[in-house]
């Protein structure tokens, strides 16, 4: 049997913390393995990185997520009793109601009314001077997953909704006052729902036949029950907050662009958009890991995995590995030209199978609303990138750069 090599430290929850999203990838690279275990939040947690790893951790007969995501973040990201920890038969169930919601059709409908958006805000954003397209971005899908949803939203509220579907994502990774306004924002957040949930059900305000709300709300297990309020809320969000989330690819892929100029003429020209896309969500960070518990004791690649092991996959560092993308800390969007990606090699929203395992149900409408937006900053606008802070910290877990990318001068083209 194979040593794992372990991490000295007696715990590393403050280094994972101040290291961000390098923090598994430079302990692989010192060790000289894929494989190595510690200490986070005073459990023993075994990590992993690269595309075998990544097939290991997505083995459903192997790995659970029943009692794996650390509380802080169930009470912030994710909330409590919703699909991300549940395994089995129970999760076929909750999965297949999401993933009846990914249809081509609804996709497009979602598609077609953030273009709408898009272009209803352009004139007031050339007559605004500078723009902050992180937070303009935010507000437009606020307005726009709810609008799709079948959730009302007053425009009087988008503003303060928008700021609470971006705390909770904002809350897992930090102590103080960033991670309060997490937990107060999902409080309010599953409140707001839980009452539209029941609003639909009893009639008083009754769901847009077949919208998302509609689904959700009349969704019944296998023993034909509805899911209670407050799960048909978490799940309600778990549609509405990374909706909302894309916006902080769109301003990567806003910051592609502009470190990258003659990428605008390809995705224009060539019909590239994809390949950039991709890139985006290759190169840039978003979520650090995903986690699950060992379900059975097992050996594997020599190493042994005791049963209801911590382990966490490195989703940054899988996207980031020498062995799956040469030159990986180069922006190279035509790596994709022709490539086939397998399941297991490119892992911003998780890997494996979508129905049986706990890969991202929401990532065919993540690339097409990036898409559009790509179409619409090259091809609906010009703009000015003005002198700001345009830095990406990686030690900043969720990273974007400080100033939110401020554009001026934007025109209608
Ligand atoms: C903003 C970009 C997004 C990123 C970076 C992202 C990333 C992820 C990741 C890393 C996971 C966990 C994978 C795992 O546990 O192994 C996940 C799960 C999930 N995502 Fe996304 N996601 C995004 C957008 C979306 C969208 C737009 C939706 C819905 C419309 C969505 C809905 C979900 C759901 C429901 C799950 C739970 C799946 C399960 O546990 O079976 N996500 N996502």
């Amino acid at each position: 049997m194979a040593t794992m090599p372990v991490d000295r430290s007696p715990d590393s929850t403050l280094a994972f913390l101040r290291s961000g999203y390098r923090f598994i990838g430079e302990r692989c690279d010192r060790y000289g393995s894929d494989v190595f275990q510690t200490r986070i939040l005073l459990t023993p947690t075994i990590c992993l990185r690269g595309r075998p790893a990544a097939t290991l951790f997505y083995d459903t007969e192997r790995f659970q997520r029943g009692n794996a995501m650390p509380l802080r973040v169930q009470r912030t990201l994710t909330g409590r009793g919703g699909v991300q920890g549940l395994d089995g038969a129970e999760h076929s169930d909750r999965k297949a109601m999401f993933m009846s919601i990914m249809t081509p059709d609804r996709i497009g409908q979602l598609g077609q009314l953030f273009d709408d958006e898009w272009r209803a805000r352009l004139p007031a954003w050339e007559a605004a001077g500078p723009v902050t397209l992180y937070d303009e971005v935010g507000r437009l899908l606020t307005r726009v997953v709810c609008a799709w949803a079948g959730v009302p939203l007053p425009a009087s509220q988008v503003d303060r909704r928008a700021v609470d579907l971006h705390a909770m994502i904002e809350g897992p990774a930090v102590v103080g006052p960033r991670h309060w306004r997490g937990l107060l924002a999902r409080r309010r957040a599953e409140r707001w729902l839980a009452d539209r949930i029941e609003r639909a059900r009893v009639g008083t305000e009754p769901a847009p036949a077949g919208s998302v709300l509609d689904v959700i709300a009349e969704h019944r297990d296998a023993r034909g029950a509805l899911l209670p309020h407050r799960i048909a809320a978490v799940e309600l969000l778990n549609i509405l907050r990374p909706v909302v989330a894309v916006d902080r690819y769109i301003t990567f892929a806003a910051l592609a662009l502009h470190d990258h100029p003659a990428w605008r003429q390809r995705v224009r020209d060539d019909g590239a958009t994809e390949q950039f896309v991709q890139e985006v969500r290759r190169y840039y960070p978003f979520f650090p890991s995903a986690v699950a518990r060992v379900r059975r004791s097992f050996d594997w690649a020599g190493h042994h995995f005791p049963r209801g092991r911590r382990v966490l996959l490195d989703l940054y560092g899988t996207n980031h590995h020498p062995a799956l993308w040469p030159e990986p800390e180069l922006f190279r969007p035509e790596r994709f030209a022709g490539r086939r990606v397998d399941p297991f090699e490119l892992v911003p929203q998780g890997g494996g199978d979508f129905s049986t395992g706990h890969r991202c149900a929401g990532e065919w409408i993540t690339i097409d609303l990036m898409k559009r937006a790509v179409t619409n900053l090259t091809s609906a606008m010009t703009y000015d990138v003005p002198p700001q802070d345009l830095t990406l910290d990686l030690r900043r877990l969720p990273a974007l750069p400080p100033s939110g990318l401020t554009l001026t001068n934007i025109r209608r083209t």
